[in-house]
């Protein structure tokens, strides 16, 4: 089963990878699979300048393919503007149609405030719906005082952490376990 974390901010260092390190840490304390993190801000600007998927280098293309891949993935943004960044929503315009179907997602945002804490209802759980993933129900939205040295440290978010953890492990085991059932295991589920 493979885990993904991608952490959507722009900046360096940053709250929204501190928020994604600890969603994928607390995945990595009750799976027996190990996560691994995207930093977008390191290749944001490359992204920026293209437009098709045919345009993509090896890199970025084997980037897009972790991503596709991912059984359980793990999506952090920051609020720009009451809404994800721009560059953001391109990475994910350049996901295969149909890739995320069924994929277990937990998504996540960090803002300077709370003002914007139903960005995650309005703008992230649309667009991952739009790709037929199922996402948790537990959103993990945090503001810049929920962190200390650009980790999260709120005890409140970090409760919200486990609760979407929990249900994406539980989401994923049925969903596998339903395919399983009906005899249709095949390697987009297998473990
Ligand atoms: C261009 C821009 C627009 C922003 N707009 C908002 C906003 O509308 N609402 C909000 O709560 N924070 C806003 N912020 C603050 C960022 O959400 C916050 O700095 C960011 O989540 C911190 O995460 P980072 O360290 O990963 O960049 C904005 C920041 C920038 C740079």
């Amino acid at each position: 089963m493979s885990i993904v974390g991608v952490s959507g901010g722009l900046s360096s260092p940053s709250r929204t990878y501190g928020l994604v390190q600890a969603i994928i840490n607390e995945l990595n304390d009750v799976s027996p699979q190990q996560g691994t993190l995207i930093d977008f801000a390191s290749v944001a600007t490359a992204f920026g300048s293209v437009l098709s998927r045919e345009q993509l280098n090896f890199e970025q293309e084997a980037l897009l393919q972790r991503i596709e891949a991912a059984d359980i993935l793990v999506v952090a943004v920051p609020v720009y503007r009451a809404a994800y960044p721009g560059l953001f929503k391109h990475l994910f315009d350049l996901v295969e149609r149909d890739a995320l179907e069924r994929k277990v997602v937990i998504l996540a945002a960090n803002g300077g405030s709370a003002h914007h804490a139903l960005i995650i209802e309005s703008h992230l759980r649309p667009l991952f719906s739009s790709l037929g993933a199922y996402t948790v129900p537990t959103g993990i939205y945090s503001q810049t005082s929920d962190f200390t040295n650009y980790q999260l440290t709120s005890q409140s978010v970090l409760e919200r952490v486990r609760e979407a953890v929990d249900e994406a492990i539980q989401l994923r085991s049925r969903l596998f376990h339903a395919v399983e059932h009906k005899g249709l295991v095949n390697a987009k589920y297998a473990a």
